[in-house]
C-alpha cells in the first residue's frame, strides 16, 4: 500500500520505517527542511535504536523516501498520516495549529478517496474539526474518511513496540476507512479495537494519564517508605504482583518527564475541564510529580549541604535511557536548581550531551561517566542507563573527592553501596 506520513519525528519515521519494512511504499513530509535534508543525506536526525539500519534498507528497496513536499507525499497514498507535534500552550491544552495547518494543506491536496489518519496525540473531538477542516478546505465532492489511530510507543524501544503493540485502536464511523487500517497492521497479529473517533482519541490520552498516576502513585509511597524505614522497591513489588495492579510503571525516582507525560496529563486536565469535569486526581498526578523534583534536590541539599562552588557530577540527562531526547526532563529542572546554588555541574549521558546543550548551556559535558566523577563532592544519577548499572565502582569511588552517590533512580543495591564504602542515597529505600 502506498502511504504518506506527515511529520518525521520520534513518531512519524518510526511508523514510517516499520510500514516500509512491512514492504510498503512511505512518503515520509516535514516541513522542517533541515530535517529532510539529514534524512535525504541517509542520516537519521533522532536517536532511536534501530531506526537507520531499518531506514538504510528501504531506502535501498526504493520503499521510502523524503520531502517537504505535502502535495508530494498524498499525491499517490492511499491512506496519510497526521504524526506532527501537539505541544502544550502555556495553559496546558494543546497548541493543535500544525494538526489544522496539515489537515487544511492535505485536503488542498485531495485527488480521490483517501483515509487521513490522526496519530498525533490529541484531545478528544480533534477527529471532528479535522473532518470539518477537509471538508471545507477541499474540492467540492471530494472522497475522504478521518480516522484516529493513536499511538502508544515508547522512545527507546520504539521499533520494538510499533512490531508489538499492546493494542491497536482505530476510531472510525466508516467501515471503509477501518478495513483498510485493518488491512496495513495485519502482519503485526495485535487486538484491534475499532471505536469511534472520540473514543479512540479518549483512549490515548486516559492510557498515558494512568500510567503516569502509577509513576505518581510509586513516587507518593517512596516518600511513605522513605518516613517510615521502609523498602519502596519490595512495596511496589509486593503491591504489582497483584496481576490487577501489575508491576509495570511503578518505578519511584525523579518524577516522571519527556515530551509526553508531562503535556499529555495537562491537556486531558484541560479537555476534561472544558467538557464540565473536574480532574482533580489528574492534577494531583500532576502536583506530586512536580513535588519529587524539589524533594530529590533537597535530598541533594541535605547531603552536601553548601552547594556554593561544590563540584556535582551528574550522570544522565535524557529523560529515560536509550534515547537523545530531553523534552521535560527530569535532568534539566535539578541541574538549574544546583547551579542556582553555586554549584559547578559536570555531566555525561551516552546519546543525550548534543541536544542537552540547548537548555543545559552551562554545564562541562564529560567523554565519560569516570571524568564526570573526577574530583567531585558527589554523583548524582539521573537516568538508569545500562552503562552506568555497569560502572567500575571502585574506581569511581577513587575519583570522587568525596564518596557519595545520590541516585535518583534506584539503580544500585543500597547494602553493596555502603560496603563499597559510598554514603548512598537513593529513592524511597
Ligand atoms: P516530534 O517533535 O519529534 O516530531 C514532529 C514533527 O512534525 C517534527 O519533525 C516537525 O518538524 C513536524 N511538523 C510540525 N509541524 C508540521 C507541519 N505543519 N507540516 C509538516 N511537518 C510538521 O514529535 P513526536 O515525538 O514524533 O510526536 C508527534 C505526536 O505523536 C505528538 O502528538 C506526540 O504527543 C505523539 N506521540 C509521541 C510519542 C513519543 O514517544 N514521542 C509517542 C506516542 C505519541
Ligand atoms: C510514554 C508511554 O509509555 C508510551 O506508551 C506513549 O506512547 C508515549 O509516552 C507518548 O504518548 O508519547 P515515553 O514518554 O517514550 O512513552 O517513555 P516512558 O517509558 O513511558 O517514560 C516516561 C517517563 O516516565 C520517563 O521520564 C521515565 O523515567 C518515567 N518513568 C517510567 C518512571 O519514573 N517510572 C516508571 O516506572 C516508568
Amino acid at each position: 500500500m502506498n502511504v504518506c506520513i506527515i511529520g518525521t519525528g520520534y513518531v512519524g519515521l518510526v511508523t514510517g520505517a516499520t510500514l516500509a519494512e512491512l514492504g510498503n511504499r512511505v512518503f515520509c513530509v516535514d516541513n522542517n527542511e533541515e530535517k529532510i535534508a539529514i534524512l535525504n543525506r541517509g542520516e537519521i536526525p533522532i536517536y532511536e535504536p534501530g531506526l537507520k539500519e531499518m531506514i538504510d534498507t528501504s531506502r535501498r528497496a526504493g520503499r521510502i523516501s523524503f520531502t517537504t513536499s505535502i502535495a508530494e507525499g498524498v499525491k499517490d497514498s492511499a491512506i496519510v498520516f497526521i504524526a506532527v507535534s501537539t505541544p502544550p500552550k502555556p495553559d496546558g491544552s494543546a497548541d493543535l495549529s500544525a494538526v489544522a495547518a496539515v489537515a487544511r494543506e492535505v485536503a488542498e491536496n485531495l485527488n480521490g478517496y483517501k483515509v487521513v489518519v490522526d496519530k498525533s496525540t490529541v484531545p478528544v473531538k480533534t477527529g471532528e474539526k479535522v473532518a470539518e477542516t477537509i471538508k471545507r478546505y477541499s474540492k467540492e465532492g471530494s472522497e475522504f474518511d478521518v480516522v484516529s489511530n493513536p499511538e502508544f510507543l515508547r522512545e527507546g524501544s520504539a521499533i520494538y513496540d510499533t512490531f508489538h503493540p499492546d493494542r491497536i485502536v482505530i476510531g472510525t464511523s466508516s467501515q471503509k476507512a477501518a478495513d483498510l487500517l485493518i488491512d496495513l497492521y495485519k502482519p503485526l497479529e495485535a487486538p484491534v479495537i475499532v471505536t469511534d473517533i472520540n473514543s479512540a482519541e479518549i483512549i490515548k490520552h486516559a492510557a498515558n494519564s494512568f500510567l503516569a498516576t502509577k509513576i505518581s502513585f510509586a513516587n507518593a509511597l517512596a516518600r511513605i517508605c522513605e518516613a517510615a524505614g521502609a523498602n519502596v522497591e519490595e512495596v511496589t513489588r509486593g503491591v504489582g504482583l497483584d496481576h490487577r495492579v501489575g508491576d509495570k510503571f511503578l518505578n519511584a525516582g525523579v518524577g516522571y518527564g519527556g515530551s509526553c507525560f508531562p503535556k499529555d496529563v495537562s491537556a486531558f486536565i484541560s479537555i476534561t475541564e472544558e467538557l464540565g469535569y473536574d480532574f482533580r486526581l489528574l492534577k494531583e498526578v500532576e502536583r506530586i510529580n512536580e513535588e519529587q523534583i524539589d524533594y530529590f534536590f533537597r535530598k541533594i541539599k541535605e547531603t552536601l549541604w553548601i552547594l556554593e562552588d561544590q563540584k556535582v557530577a551528574v550522570l544522565g540527562l535524557a529523560f529515560k535511557p536509550n534515547t537523545d531526547d530531553m523534552r521535560n526532563a527530569p535532568a534539566i529542572k535539578i541541574i538549574k536548581r544546583l547551579q542556582a546554588e553555586g554549584a559547578k555541574v559536570r555531566a555525561y549521558d551516552p546519546k543525550a550531551m548534543e541536544t542537552a546543550r540547548e537548555d543545559l548551556p552551562d554545564i562541562e559535558y564529560c567523554s565519560d561517566p569516570y571524568q564526570a566523577a573526577e574530583g567531585a563532592e558527589a554523583l548524582v544519577i539521573l537516568t538508569e542507563w545500562n552503562e552506568f548499572k555497569e560502572m567500575n565502582l571502585d574506581r569511581m569511588k577513587e575519583l570522587l573527592h568525596q564518596p557519595i552517590v545520590i541516585d535518583g533512580r534506584n539503580i544500585y543495591d543500597p547494602e553493596r553501596m555502603v560496603e563499597l564504602g559510598f554514603t548512598y542515597r537513593s529513592v524511597g529505600r
